[in-house]
């Protein structure tokens, strides 16, 4: 072999049309379990450590090449198909992208996102001790409509490739199918696509069509069969990504499960793929755990709940809430029926309780704010209780402005905190007040009106009523 062992390039096709999906967006940027389809398929080509990634783009090509430039983790380059003329015309261009050079090309279709790396791996050790021009990776599959079969000659061999569309009655009953992975020597690959043509009935250029110019020529072109089916699944409508999406469920649930973490029934559990979870946590049913969500250890989380990247640390619980760009320190306590949007964060052993919307606010170690509460713009100190009812006043229809509570502070229930507003260090606000001015360390802020008691007011309103006098106005 004169190439370098294990260096591979890869060519993924994405520029196709992905009519059946009937969108406005590429068919390839459609998400499951949190990153577009093309985003899986990158990530375990990545497994393989190319030299090069080479992305053929056309439909929706702006749209995936920024995807792409921010999602890579190493520079991909990206060709432009300017018509949609089939999987052998963007495998050539993808090929060409790579720019000079000999060696292994893995082609990979942008539509395949449940391939796994340990497959791609398989495939390109069988190509390489096989020695082979071509290596297509096939599956048995019960149901193989839709799908290219693969015909073998009378002694196993690989002759030829049918697309559904062409296919004999006899051909249609072949089990085994084309999965659109490939394994190309690349200078073989050259000099075979381009003698294909468009003659079937897609009128369009079949990068399966490679295997009788191959064949014709004395080359070898090899079979390799998945081990999993499941894995090759294309995805060319709404209804197949849902199925795909349940499968990838599955799959991110069981590792998660073998690395140590609870998750009382995954059926009714969704992890997206970027998400990760400490040991001995137990994530409750009805749970959306989505983004750049990071939980950690000994941690309870649903039921019914949604975290959208955020951070939730060592031991804390959080039920029946929304978090959003949210952090939960270490033993902090969330909800029942609490949201916490972008940018609140609650210190170690914290609580945001029930009805409580945090917004932009950090609320210190150790301080509580139970019930019935709105708290945007605000620094809270460390120790301190906010009562039920509590609002911070933080908008006054033009202008955000900031409310600080200091240590130890004890804010009453329903208390108006009109920002911009300053609680000092182990005050307090009398219940009901509408605070405006600051309050000194140590100091009570009231603002109320005195309470009047009228004496027997109450019993002769009863005494008028058992005369049959009526007192309502
Ligand atoms: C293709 C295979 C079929 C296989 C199936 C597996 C061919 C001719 N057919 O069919 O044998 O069983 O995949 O899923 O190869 N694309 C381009 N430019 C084009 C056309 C397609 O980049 O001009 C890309 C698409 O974006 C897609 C991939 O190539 O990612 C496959 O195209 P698609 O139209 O989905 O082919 P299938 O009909 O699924
Ligand atoms: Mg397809």
């Amino acid at each position: 072999m004169a190439e370098s062992r294990g260096v591979v390039s890869v060519v993924i096709l994405a520029a196709g049309e992905g009519k059946r999906f009937r969108s406005a967006k590429p068919k390839v940027l459609h998400e499951m379990c949190g990153l577009p389809m093309l985003g899986h398929v990158v990530r375990a080509s990545e497994g393989l450590k190319p030299a090069k990634i080479a992305v053929v783009i056309g439909r929706g090509a702006e749209a995936v090449d920024r995807f792409l430039k921010d999602f890579a983790r190493k520079p991909v380059v990206t060709a432009l198909q300017p018509e949609q003329l089939g999987t052998a015309d963007a495998t050539r261009i993808g090929e060409e992208a790579l720019g000079k050079g000999t060696g292994t090309v893995l082609v990979m279709p942008g539509d395949t996102p449940l391939l796994s790396v340990e497959t791609l791996r398989k495939l390109v050790s069988y190509h390489r001790k096989r020695r082979a021009a071509a290596t297509v990776l096939t599956a048995q599959l019960a149901n193989p409509k839709g799908y290219g079969r693969i015909v073998r000659d009378s002694v196993g061999g690989v002759q030829k490739i049918v697309e559904e569309t062409d296919a004999t009655l006899i051909e249609k009953r072949i089990a085994e199918v084309n999965t659109a992975v490939w394994v190309f020597d690349r200078a073989l690959l050259r000099s075979a696509i381009s003698p294909i043509e468009r003659q079937n009935a897609q009128r369009e250029l079949y990068l399966t069509d490679i295997v009788e110019v191959l064949v014709m020529k004395g080359e070898t072109v090899e079979a390799y069969q998945a081990e999993d089916a499941a894995e090759i699944s294309g995805v060319n409508s709404r209804s197949q990504l849902a199925a795909a999406a349940s499968v990838m469920r599955d799959r991110i649930a069981e590792r998660h499960m073998a690395a140590g973490v609870t998750i009382v029934d995954p059926s009714q559990t969704y992890i997206d793929a970027t998400v990760r979870i400490g040991r001995d946590t137990t994530i409750h049913p009805l749970t959306f755990l989505s983004g750049q969500t990071v939980i950690g250890n000994d941690c309870e989380v649903g039921p019914s709940t949604r975290v959208v990247s955020s951070k939730i640390a060592d031991g804390a619980r959080v039920q029946f809430s929304v978090l959003d760009h949210a952090v939960v320190g270490a033993g902090a306590n969330v909800g029942p029926y609490a949201y916490l949007r972008p940018g609140a964060t609650l210190g170690e052993g914290a609580k945001a309780g029930t009805f409580v919307e945090i917004k932009k606010s950090r609320v210190g170690k150790g301080s509580k704010v139970p019930h019935l509460s709105y708290i945007g713009d605000a620094e809270i100190g460390t120790g301190v209780n906010v009562g039920a009812g509590t609002i911070t006043c933080n908008y006054d229809g033009e202008n955000k402005h900031k409310t600080i509570i200091e240590n130890d502070a004890f804010i009453g229930s329903d208390t108006m905190l009109i920002a911009p507003v300053r609680i000092g260090t182990g005050a307090f606000t009398g219940a009901g007040s509408a605070i405006a001015k600051d309050v000194p360390p140590g100091a009570l802020g009231v603002e109320r009106s005195e309470q009047n008691n009228i004496k027997g007011w109450a019993s002769n309103k009863r005494k008028k009523g058992k005369r049959g006098g009526g007192t309502s106005k």
